[in-house]
């Protein structure tokens, strides 16, 4: 069976629901408050994993509570949690307002912010023996641009999903194989006045920008492809992202063909916003291919 390895983050996430976002110095009332398990990483690895990908985790926790947590929730979901490193201190928190049918998120890396060289270094061994590297930018970018290097060097496709946005240095744009921004993402990293489709033509499969409920689009080499997604009623589009590019991952294994990589992904990403939580409404193989 196919390997994927995520490499990223793991955050626990603080999630609180109300009508409206406070203005600055603004006190409002909310409606709920939830723990859910999240991060990047760890949703894109368990994206995966529920779409029954071998699916291994590298990343760093903290010595707190949800340390152990964030680790139990991994294991339970069928990833491998045996190379996930424990640090001193804080792990990751995402604190999160739901309000107007979207949300705003503010990310405390913690323990994610100690994923280094060293400790890629020592996971060399996991990180060949995989098909297929995800990673992200909540951990250190220089610990992503040093991945892409050795993912470029062994010959295993790197998947960026380059968010939280930020300009990316030339090599890690050269050195991934798929790089997965949605729109505002393509702004930071592209500038505002960039055409999307003009951009995506200088990155033929390789660049996918996904567009929400619109589903994503890329360019074949030939031609503009666009992958519609599922109509559902949305809930909670946290982690939506993750799950498109987990499942993107696992269509990629599966078939190695990039139109129903993405179809797989949208129907995945669609399903998951159904539910309240990051991970709670990431679907298993069967949910997608009904509704594929
Ligand atoms: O993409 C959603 C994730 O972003 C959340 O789970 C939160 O942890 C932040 O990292």
């Amino acid at each position: 069976m196919k390997k994927i390895c995520v490499v990223g983050s793991i955050n626990m996430d603080l999630v609180v629901s109300a009508d409206t976002y406070p203005r600055p110095g603004e006190t409002i009332l909310g409606h709920s408050f939830i723990t859910n398990p999240g991060g990047k990483g760890a949703n894109q690895a368990v994206a995966a994993a529920r779409l029954g990908a071998e699916t291994v985790m590298l990343g760093c926790v903290g010595d707190d509570i949800y340390g152990a947590k964030l680790v139990e929730n991994l294991d339970a979901e069928g990833v491998d949690t045996r190379h996930i490193r424990r640090v001193e201190g804080p792990s990751g928190i995402a604190n999160i307002l739901i309000a107007d049918h979207d949300n705003s998120i503010v990310v405390v890396p913690g323990a994610n912010y100690t994923v280094d060289r060293t400790y890629l270094d020592s996971m060399l061994d996991v990180i060949k023996e995989s098909d297929m590297v995800l990673t992200q930018l909540e951990i250190p970018l220089d610990t992503v641009v040093y991945l892409s290097h050795i993912c470029k060097r062994e010959g295993i496709p790197l998947l960026l999903n380059p968010a939280p946005a930020m300009p990316l240095p030339g090599e890690l744009i050269d050195n991934a194989v798929y790089i997965t921004p949605n729109e505002s993402e393509v702004e930071i990293i592209f500038g505002e006045k960039v055409d999307i489709k003009q951009l995506i033509r200088q990155y033929p499969q390789k660049l996918i920008v996904t567009l929400g409920k619109e589903g994503a689009i890329y360019f074949d080499g030939a031609e503009i492809v666009h992958i519609p997604s599922i109509s559902v009623d949305v809930v909670d589009t946290t982690g939506a992202g993750d799950t498109f590019n987990g499942a993107f991952a696992v269509g990629m294994m599966a078939a190695r063909d990039m139109a129903y990589a993405i179809a797989l992904a949208n129907t995945a990403a669609g399903l998951s916003v159904t539910k309240m939580g990051a991970q709670r409404g990431m679907p298993a193989w069967r949910e997608v291919m009904d509704q594929l």
